[in-house]
């Protein structure tokens, strides 16, 4: 069993190469501008949103700007000081409370007060190893008819998939589908669970009202794959608008998937 040190102290190895070779590529920003027109959506000036696995800040500092009061928290010190830096740089660190916090704990109850709304982009959910507990915390935790966006990585990947099978690396092909799947994170292994729509579908369904759920990423590179956007950054947005067309067709496969629920009442 990995202890949540463990898990977080490999992902303070990557911290600092996290916006390098995530959030500042070509693909890393086109299918955060994607999930940002849902931020906008339903996060408004004023309201206060829980930003679960916040990682190097990028969404926290992004709805900071626009008005938002944000909790951003993440079980990684190091992510957590490049969240601060960013946010002083913006300007925007008076507007957001930074927490070195798992899932876990906040599943527990770590994070005080209630929220407009609650997120998790970019496979920080996949961590959660009970994610009932989550989603159950979360009910407690926001408004009446408050917002939860998750953004997991998805079951199945195609793309992923066959770009891998093409390379012969038949292990790295069915990640996502073996029984223990784990993320080889500088040489540590990390549990990863892969929910799929229906798994979130049915954790929700006594506290919230599902809004809808769509692909991000099923025609695009898988993220490992990156550097093809960056080589041809114009057919790949071609791409992106292709893959934007037919996300809600494609619902919860692809690289990620968004999934949008309304606390009730
Ligand atoms: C792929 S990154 C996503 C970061 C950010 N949400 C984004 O959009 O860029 C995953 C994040 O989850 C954090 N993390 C990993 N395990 C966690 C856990 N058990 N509880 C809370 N955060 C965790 C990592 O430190 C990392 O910042």
């Amino acid at each position: 069993m990995v202890s949540r040190a463990q898990e977080a102290s490999a992902f303070d190895a990557v911290a600092r190469d996290y916006d390098r070779t995530f959030t500042f590529t070509t693909l890393g920003r086109m299918l955060r501008a994607r999930v940002w027109e849902h931020l906008a959506e339903h996060f408004k000036a004023g309201e206060r949103v829980l930003d679960l696995a916040c990682g190097t800040g990028e969404d926290a500092v992004w709805l900071a700007q626009r008005g938002v009061r944000v909790a951003a928290a993440d079980a990684s010190g190091a992510m957590l000081d490049i969240a601060r830096a960013k946010a002083a740089q913006a300007g925007v660190g008076g507007k957001i409370s930074f927490l070195r916090a798992s899932i876990k704990q906040i599943a527990h109850g770590a994070v005080p007060g209630r929220f407009d709304g609650a997120f998790s982009n970019f496979g920080g959910i996949n961590t959660a190893r009970d994610l009932s507990a989550l989603v159950r915390r979360l009910y407690l935790d926001l408004k009446p008819r408050g917002k939860l966006i998750l953004v997991p990585m998805s079951r199945l990947c195609p793309l992923e998939i066959l770009t891998f099978l093409a390379g012969g690396n038949i292990r790295q092909a069915l990640r996502r589908q073996r029984l223990n799947p784990v993320a080889e994170i500088r040489g540590r292994k990390i549990p990863i669970y892969f929910p799929s729509g229906r798994d979130l579908r049915r954790q929700t369904a006594s506290g919230f009202k599902l809004l809808s759920v769509e692909s991000l990423g099923f025609w695009l590179p898988p993220t490992d794959f990156g550097h093809w956007v960056d080589a041809w950054p114009r057919l790949f947005s071609l791409v992106n608008q292709f893959d934007r067309a037919t996300s809600s067709m494609m619902g919860a496969s692809g690289d990620h998937f968004i999934f949008i629920a309304e606390r009730k009442p």
